[in-house]
Parts: structure tokens; C-alpha cells; sequence
């Protein structure tokens, strides 16, 4: 605020006093009156319109998401970023007129949802075709509403019945947005969506981003890759009718050469969706970054008669200001508090042992029996019997869709065995794979058409079983009473929902031709609607996603079950490299992670019992290995393990995670920490692959504590190395550090930090 009086220049004394209280008096009543840009003011609605300007305003926690309606009414992106004063000014929107004739105003103009129409080079968020042969499609903005932290806005055709309302939900905690699009046929013919998506997210024009984004296969989920955002478009997807590990849905995109884990500006997303999907990340001829998500349109078709409506997967993004690693913080967070079930505060995860590993298909009372008793003597809490258990199964060949007890196998029905788990202080869990069917089996004699195919067609199988066809309701009908009657009669906490193969052939002669690419959609629609209704019907029930491994890992799955499996490789060496992938986009504490046998299947390594647990204590801790082959040793370490899991497993599942030294690139050294909410406790895991020529362990700086507070450090697996004090501030630990004594080939160590309290 100045009052300068220079600024009165040629008028007289008093009449300059005069003018000078004046002028002082207004701008000290402006100041108090007028939002000021320089305060950083926050308003309480995340949600605002102002119709002068036709902006609309989300703004929660650091992010400010900005966008209004256009002289064409076109919903138009004006800014999404590091959130800025509540006063900034947002004029009226004004569309792009366009570079060339070559690339019109709709293609350069940065709309929220564009159809395809009026010619269109971009990558649609919706295409439709009419049966009169119309395909063109302009949509323009007919009416909005604002419910707190929702907002409706209403687009519609200019000239047909087409409406579409774009939902934008916020989190005011991790300023994540979710977004969804729904199409309402309101003319009187049908018409056929021919893609979709959510929307589109636009980032701010720049030719120096970097993608981030995931990879895989079976036994090799979670690889982390960047590129450069390249004019042109890059299409991360996946055809095969569900999530798949080839590629996950989930996107991170930053300045390249800017900013690290815990520095610059990330944008990030992940799309809830089960089925065949696609992210497309497009940098247009004018250097505009757009990301839009939704079901794959590949080989898609839905069919829309009048009246109905289809509705896009929720679309999930957020902002950090804080680097790739305070971006999967907000995510995980966001996971957390608004994804899992029982969020904000899901359950923690027990600790579970399972027979696969030991056992394979040859489960029986007895020899599940004794595995249980030694998985109770060492803490675990709950008890799963996976595969084999059911119909004619004694391998992958047959049995698939015939859930009833193996008589054989077990004689009295489950019900001793669960009754011998539960006296053993434990829950029991059982494993599933509903979704299938082998060709051996009576469910598959009895109605071959309920399998996935093309009529006349040869049916391709993959582990030899064959894909359900979920969306038929016969189908969907079958399976959801086959597991209510299963957990109906028997006692049970937990259902390993298993998913072995992708689709083939995903035809569905039962409807008319034109309706039978609905299969897309009407597939996951019921999956998640059985997960639904057995989650009200069994409360007590928890689930776990698998697919070989972590082939179905998405945040649309993830809002009906408790828990996923990253892989089936359980090395705990690879599963470093794994889990540091995966938890770029989901939260620790749904990764279950066992431990097994060593030297491991996968890569024939030796590994100590120690190390492995440590690999596996990041994530949600599983026991896998063969109990029976144990020495009395070894069942003494894993008991103190198991105890120590325990009293830490709040701070990994519900902390906050950091990558201290990353596993990536073929570094001999991975660090990981995890913060309790509250900061007051934290937990670090180190590993060494091979130390070389008497280099010491690198020094391992914290993040995330209070600089103020007093911490008192405790090793947990490993030594600390002498001389590091048992309590000292935040400050010490993250400025000075802390050197643990690893040397040799597959080291592992751990040490917690609590606030010392006076
Ligand atoms: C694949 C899963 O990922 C494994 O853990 C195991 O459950 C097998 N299927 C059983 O067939």
C-alpha cells in the first residue's frame, strides 16, 4: 500500500493534504474490502461459477482447477496447476480461432469434452453414429449445477436430442477431481456411441514434458517407464476385455529435466475401469498437452435406444506441486480415504498365510491342517486355502466352474478345517476364480453357450479354461449365487478373486448382432455388481483382486476390494524393483506381498528369511512359503518378524510413502520410508544387492518428519552404525542422516523412528 505524495504534482498544500488523507483513507478501506492478490485467500466453497464471466473455480487443497463457457459454448480449460488466490482474475473465455485452415478452431480451442463433428482431428471424447447416417456431433453448454463438492454441467447437440452431463467431483483433502461423462439418448431413434470417454484433461501448452506410466506382463508386472510427450499421440491401453498388466491404467506427467521425487510439478491420473480401456496422451500442432480416458473403442459399440443413457468410468487426476513421490502420496491418500471400502479408515490388513507356493492343487484337511498350526505358531491371522479345493480339480485342466467341496479331498465339507483355523485364533479365507470355466467341467456340459464366442467359431482357451460371459444375466446370475451359497454355509472372512486368462472371441450370439459389442461394458457392469451385492450381503467378507498376478489392478476394482496381488513372481529381490512401480500408483497397503521359499521358483536365488520378510513388510505381509519344510530357526525369526510387522503395519499401509534411494536403473541400493499420518513414527527399509570395493551403504537421508520434533531411532533387522544417537530432531535425521551397516550380497536392514516424548 503506498500514499505517496509525489503523485500530486501543481496543486495547492492543503488541497494536497486533503487529497492525501483521501486518497490513503480509500485505499486502506479498498485494502480491507477488496480481495487482495498478494494474501493467499482461500474461500470455504471448492466449487464457484461466476456467471459474468461464465468460470467456473475448483480449488482444493494446492490445486486450482479452472475452466467457463466460451462465445461458442464450448466448456473450455483456462487452467489446472498449483492453486492460485482466490481473486486471480479469470476473464471470459474466448475460443482459439485456429492456426490454419488446415486446424480449425475446434481443434486448437482446449474444450473439457469435444465431440467428433464439425472436423474434428483430436482425439474425441465421444463419437456417435445415427441410423440416418449422421455422425456429426457439436456439443455446446445447456445448463450447470453446484452441490458442494459436485458440479453437473449439461451439454447437448445443436440441433439433436443428445445431451451429455460431464460430473466433476472434488477431494478437498487431496484436491484430486473425479470426473465421468453420461450420454442420454433423448431422441426417437437409436443411436450408437461409438467411443467415449470421461473427459478430457488439458495440461498447460509445453513441448518438454516427460510420461510416466506402467508395464508389464505375467511375472513381471510393474515396470516404470518415461518418454517424452512427442507431437503426436501415444495410446496406453488394453484390449483384452480387462485391466491387464501390459500396460496400467495410470499416467504421471512432469516437466523433463525438472523436479524429483519430492520437487516440481506432476500431473497425474488413473482411470476406475475393469475392462478393455485406453488413455490417450496427445500433443497437438500447437504444442497443447490433452489426456482423455474411457473404455477401449476398439472393436466398441454401444447402442443407445431412446431413452437410455451410458455413463464413462470415473476418471480420477490430480496435481502436485511436490514431485512424483508427492504425487502418489495425494493418490494414495486419495485411494485411501475414497476408493477402498471402509475408507477413510479401511481396515488394516492381517497378516495372511497362504498354501498356494506349498501346495499347489494338492490341498486336503489334513495337509492344511498342519500348515495351519504352523502358520498360527509364528502370528498369522489369517488362514487361505488357494486353488484345488473344488469340483474335479487336481490340476488347471478341469474343475473351473463347478464350485461344490471335492468330496475326495475334503471329506467332511470345509466346515473342520475352518473350525480348526478359527481355534487356532485365526480367520479363514478360500480362493476363487468365478469368472471361468474349464471345458472339463459339468457347469461347461451343461451350458457351452455361456462361454465368450463367435457362433461356428473355434474357442480359444488360455490355461484351459474358457471366459464366462459375465454380461449374460444367467451368467451373472449363477456365479453371484454360487459364492453366496459358498459363503452361506461356510464361515468365511476372505475370497481370493482369481482371473487366469484375457478374452477371446467375445461374442454374445444371445443378442442381437448390433447389441453385441455391449459385452465391452455390460461385462464389468456385473462384476463389479456381484462384488457389490456379496459385499452387503457378507460385510465380514473382505476380497482380494488377482489375475495371475496383478493383471486386474485398477481403482475401478478397488472400490470393491480390500486388497490386490502385484505378482505372481514372489522373489523378494524382483519384487523390490515391483513394488517401487507399483506404488507410483497405488498405496502400499493394499500390496500384498509373502513371503516364500528359498532358493526362489522364479530365479533360483538364495535370499535370507530376513531379507525376504523385510522386501515383503512394505506392502501388506503374506506368508507363502512351505511351512513343512521349515527348520525350528526358521520359525523363531519369522515369529519376531511377524510381531515387528505388526506394530509397524499401521505406518506402511496408512503412511506416507517415500523413495529414498530408488531400485530403478539397476541401482545396487533401494531405500524406502514410510511416515505415520500424524509424523510422530516412521519406518525405513534399506536393501543392498552387492556391495563393491569397500564402499560403505549410502548415507540415507528421512523426509517427511517434523524438524522441530525429537525422534528416538530403533533398528528393527540390521545395524545401525556406530555413534548414531538414539534420539536427535527431524532436522538431524533428514539433514545429517543415517548410515546403517550393510556389506555383501542381498543385505536388508530396518530401523523405525518414534517422536520421543519428555
Ligand atoms: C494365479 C494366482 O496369481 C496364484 O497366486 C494362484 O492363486 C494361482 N492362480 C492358482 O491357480
Amino acid at each position: 500500500m503506498r500514499c505517496n505524495s509525489n503523485s500530486f504534482n501543481g496543486a495547492t498544500d492543503a488541497s494536497r493534504v486533503y487529497q492525501l488523507i483521501v486518497t490513503c483513507l480509500s485505499t486502506i478501506l479498498m485494502f480491507l474490502i477488496a480481495p487482495n492478490p498478494m494474501n493467499a485467500q482461500k474461500t470455504n466453497a471448492p466449487i464457484r461459477f461466476d456467471k459474468q464471466t461464465q468460470v467456473f473455480r475448483i480449488d482444493a487443497a494446492d490445486v486450482s482447477y479452472v475452466f467457463g463457457i466460451n462465445e461458442k459454448k464450448q466448456v473450455q480449460t483456462l487452467y489446472w496447476g498449483k492453486r492460485l488466490n482466490d481473486a486471480d482474475p479469470f476473464p471470459a473465455p474466448k475460443s482459439d480461432p485456429g492456426l490454419s485452415g488446415f486446424d480449425t478452431s475446434v481443434n486448437t480451442t482446449r474444450q473439457e469434452f469435444v465431440a467428433w463433428g464439425s472436423g474434428l482431428y483430436i482425439e474425441p471424447d465421444l463419437k456417435v453414429s445415427f441410423p440416418d447416417g449422421n455422425r456429426d456431433l457439436v456439443l455446446q453448454y445447456d445448463s450447470h449445477t453446484i452441490e458442494g463438492r459436485r458440479l453437473k454441467i449439461v451439454l447437448k447437440d445443436i440441433s439433436r436430442d443428445v445431451y451429455v452431463d460431464l460430473e466433476y467431483q472434488i477431494d478437498v483433502v487431496t484436491g484430486v477431481l473425479t470426473r465421468s461423462a453420461n450420454v442420454e439418448n433423448r431422441t426417437s431413434a437409436p443411436l450408437t456411441v461409438e467411443q467415449i470417454s470421461s473427459g478430457t484433461w488439458n495440461l498447460p501448452r509445453g513441448d518438454d514434458y516427460r510420461l510416466r506410466y506402467l508395464t508389464g506382463r505375467w511375472a513381471g508386472e510393474w515396470v516404470l517407464h518415461h518418454q517424452l510427450v512427442q507431437p503426436g499421440k501415444t495410446i496406453l491401453e488394453s484390449r483384452r476385455g480387462s485391466t491387464g498388466d501390459q500396460n496400467n491404467p495410470w499416467f504421471a506427467i512432469d516437466h523433463e529435466g525438472d523436479g524429483d521425487q519430492d520437487h516440481g510439478d506432476v500431473w497425474f491420473g488413473a482411470l476406475g475401469w475393469s475392462g478393455s480401456w485406453q488413455i490417450s496422451i496427445e500433443q497437438d500442432q500447437i504444442q497443447q498437452i490433452r489426456v482423455a480416458g474411457g473404455p477401449n473403442s476398439f472393436d466398441f459399440g454401444y447402442r443407445l435406444s431412446p431413452g437410455e443413457q451410458l455413463k464413462s468410468p470415473d476418471f480420477y487426476a490430480g496435481y502436485s506441486h511436490d514431485g512424483i513421490g508427492g504425487a502418489s502420496r495425494l493418490l494414495h491418500r486419495f485411494e485411501i480415504s475414497s476408493i477402498l471400502p471402509h475408507g477413510p479408515k479401511p481396515k488394516l490388513r492381517p497378516v495372511l498365510y497362504n498354501s498356494w507356493e506349498a501346495t499347489e492343487f494338492k490341498v486336503d484337511e489334513a495337509g492344511q491342517e498342519s500348515l495351519a498350526e504352523k502358520a498360527a505358531s509364528i502370528g498369522v491371522e489369517r488362514f487361505v486355502v488357494d486353488d484345488g479345493w473344488f469340483g474335479q480339480r487336481s490340476s488347471d485342466r478341469a474343475g473351473l466352474g463347478d464350485w461344490y467341496v471335492n468330496p475326495v479331498k475334503f471329506p467332511h465339507g470345509l466346515k473342520p478345517l475352518i473350525d480348526k483355523v478359527h481355534s487356532l485364533g485365526m480367520d479363514f479365507g478360500l480362493w476363487v476364480e468365478p469368472e471361468m470355466v474349464n471345458p472339463d467341467s459339468d457347469l461347461y456340459r451343461k451350458h457351452p453357450d455361456w462361454a465368450l464366442n463367435f457362433i461356428g467359431r473355434p474357442r480359444t482357451e488360455g490355461r484351459n479354461q474358457l471366459m464366462l460371459n459375465l454380461a449374460r444375466p444367467d451368467v451373472r446370475a449363477y456365479v453371484f449365487q454360487a459364492l453366496d451359497k459358498l459363503l452361506n454355509e461356510n464361515d468365511i472372512a476372505f475370497l481370493k478373486w482369481d482371473y487366469n486368462r484375457n478374452w477371446s472371441e467375445p461374442g454374445w450370439p444371445a443378442v442381437a448382432p448390433e447389441d453385441q459389442k455391449k459385452v465391452y461394458i455390460e461385462y464389468v457392469r456385473n462384476l463389479y455388481s456381484i462384488l457389490a451385492e456379496l459385499r452387503a450381503k457378507h460385510p465380514q467378507v473382505e476380497i482380494e483382486s488377482c489375475s495371475g498376478g496383478g493383471s486386474r489392478v485398477d481403482l475401478g476394482i478397488m472400490r470393491y476390494t480390500d486388497q490386490v496381488w502385484p505378482s505372481d513372481n514372489t522373489d523378494a529381490f524382483d519384487r523390490l524393483l515391483m513394488q517401487d512401480g507399483f506404488s507410483y500408483a497405488y498405496a502400499p497397503g493394499v500390496m500384498m506381498a509373502w513371503v516364500t521359499d528359498s532358493p526362489t521358483w522364479v530365479n533360483q536365488r538364495n535370499l535370507s528369511l530376513e531379507y525376504r520378510f523385510l522386501s515383503s513388510m512394505q506392502g501388506s505381509l503374506g506368508i507363502g512359503a512351505n511351512l513343512n519344510n521349515w527348520k525350528p530357526e526358521d520359525f523363531t525369526t519369522a515369529k519376531s518378524m511377524v510381531a515387528q510387522y505388526k506394530h509397524i503395519r499401521e505406518i506402511v499401509q496408512r503412511g506416507s510413502l517415500y523413495r529414498l534411494i530408488s531400485p530403478q536403473n539397476g541401482s545396487e541400493q533401494s531405500v524406502t520410508e514410510s511416515v505415520s499420518e500424524d509424523q510422530r513414527s516412521a519406518v525405513t527399509f534399506a536393501f543392498l544387492h552387492s556391495s563393491q570395493m569397500l564402499y560403505p551403504f549410502p548415507r540415507i537421508y528421512l523426509r517427511g518428519l517434523k524438524t522441530d520434533s525429537m525422534y528416538r531411532i530403533a533398528a528393527l533387522n540390521g545395524k545401525l552404525s556406530p555413534g548414531t544417537p538414539d534420539i536427535a530432531s527431524g532436522a538431524f535425521w533428514m539433514q545429517h542422516g543415517v548410515d546403517v551397516e550393510l556389506r555383501g550380497d542381498f543385505q536388508a536392514a530396518s530401523f523405525r523412528l518414534d517422536v520421543a516424548d519428555r
